[in-house]
C-alpha cells in the first residue's frame, strides 16, 4: 500500500489502474477510521473495485468557526495500518495546502437538499463537503464511491451533486454500522466520557421506539418524532432537530406515505451526535 500526499500522484495512479483495465473504488473519509469505514472499503470491493483508495483529509471548509476542526482526531499512522490490513491500495492523505493552495477560490454548492436539517444548524457545512468531494472525484476520475448513510443528508447531497454534474462516479451508500448496544459508530464517539457514552444510547432507544410505532401503523411524523424527542431531551444537553422527512428530498412531510427518514442531531457536552433510520428499512 502506498500513502500518497500529492493530488497529481493520486490522479496518476488511478489513471494507470484504469489503463490496466482495473476498476477504481474510492472511500472518502476524514480519518479516525472505525469499523464503519472498513465496511465501506469492503463494499467498494464487492461493487467491483479492483483498486481501492481511501482518502483521509480533515477538510477545514466543512467546519464552522465554533466546531471541532482543531480537535478532530488525526490518527494517520493507525488509519494507514488499518487500511493496509484491509487490503487498500492507496491512502491519499494530502495536507491543507495541497488541497487548497494559495488563491483557491472555487466552491461547489448544491441547493435545496442542503437547506434543511444539518443545513439549518451548520451553515456552509455542505458547501465544504461538496467542494472537497468534487475535488477528490476530479482527481480519482471514473470510479465506484462508497459512503456511510449515518451521514444521511450528506449522502443525499452528494448523490445530487454527482447526478447534476454528470460525474463519472457510481455512488453506493452503506447502512450505518453500530456498536452491539446500538450506538452508531462515529469518529466523534471517542470524545464521549463513559457517562456520556451511556446517555448517548437515548438516541437509539428513541429510534427503536419510533420504529416499533411505525411498524404498528403510526404515520404521523409528529408522533414518530416525539418518540425520539422524549428520551433524547431527557438524556442530552440540547437537541438541534428530530425530524421526519422525505427520504430523497429531505423536505418536511405531513404524513408518512412514501419512503421517509427519521433523523436526529443532539449535543452531549461538547459532542454533537447525529443518527437516522429510513422508516420500514433500517433496524438499529
Ligand atoms: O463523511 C466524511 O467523512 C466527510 O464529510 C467527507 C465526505 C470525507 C468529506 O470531507
Amino acid at each position: 500500500m502506498e500513502v500518497l500526499h500529492e493530488p497529481a500522484r493520486l490522479r496518476a495512479v488511478c489513471d494507470q489502474a484504469r489503463r490496466a483495465g482495473e476498476r477504481v473504488g474510492v472511500v472518502p473519509t476524514m480519518g479516525a477510521l472505525h469499523a464503519g469505514h472498513l465496511a465501506l472499503i469492503d463494499e467498494a470491493r464487492r461493487r467491483g473495485a479492483q483498486r481501492v483508495v481511501v482518502t483521509i483529509f480533515v477538510n477545514p471548509l466543512q467546519f464552522g468557526p465554533n466546531e471541532d476542526y482543531s480537535r478532530y482526531p488525526r490518527t494517520l499512522p493507525d488509519d494507514a495500518a488499518a487500511c493496509e490490513a484491509r487490503g487498500v491500495d492507496w491512502v491519499f492523505a494530502p495536507d491543507r495546502e495541497a488541497m487548497y493552495p494559495a488563491g483557491f477560490a472555487s466552491q461547489v454548492r448544491v441547493s435545496g437538499v442542503t437547506e434543511v436539517l444539518e443545513g439549518v444548524f451548520r451553515p456552509g457545512h455542505f458547501d465544504g463537503v461538496t467542494t472537497v468531494v468534487a475535488k477528490l472525484f476530479g482527481l480519482v476520475g471514473d470510479a465506484v464511491a462508497v459512503f456511510g448513510r449515518k451521514d444521511y443528508q450528506q449522502w443525499c447531497v452528494l448523490r445530487r451533486m454527482v447526478r447534476d454534474l454528470d460525474l463519472p462516479i457510481e455512488m453506493h451508500g452503506m447502512p450505518t454500522v453500530r456498536e452491539v448496544d446500538g450506538l452508531a459508530l462515529s469518529s466523534r464517539n471517542r470524545y464521549l466520557s463513559p457517562e456520556e457514552r451511556v446517555r448517548a444510547l437515548a438516541i437509539v432507544r428513541g429510534l427503536r421506539a419510533a420504529i416499533a410505532s411505525f411498524d404498528a401503523g403510526e404515520r404521523d411524523p409528529r408522533v414518530l418524532e416525539s418518540m425520539v424527542r422524549a428520551p433524547v431531551e431527557a438524556a442530552f444537553d440540547r437537541i438541534d432537530y428530530v425530524a421526519v422527512a422525505d427520504a430523497d428530498s429531505l423536505a418536511p412531510i405531513e404524513r408518512v406515505e412514501g419512503r421517509a427518514v427519521l433523523a436526529v442531531a443532539a449535543h452531549l457536552g461538547r459532542t454533537r451526535l447525529i443518527d437516522n433510520v429510513v422508516l420500514g428499512e433500517d433496524r438499529p
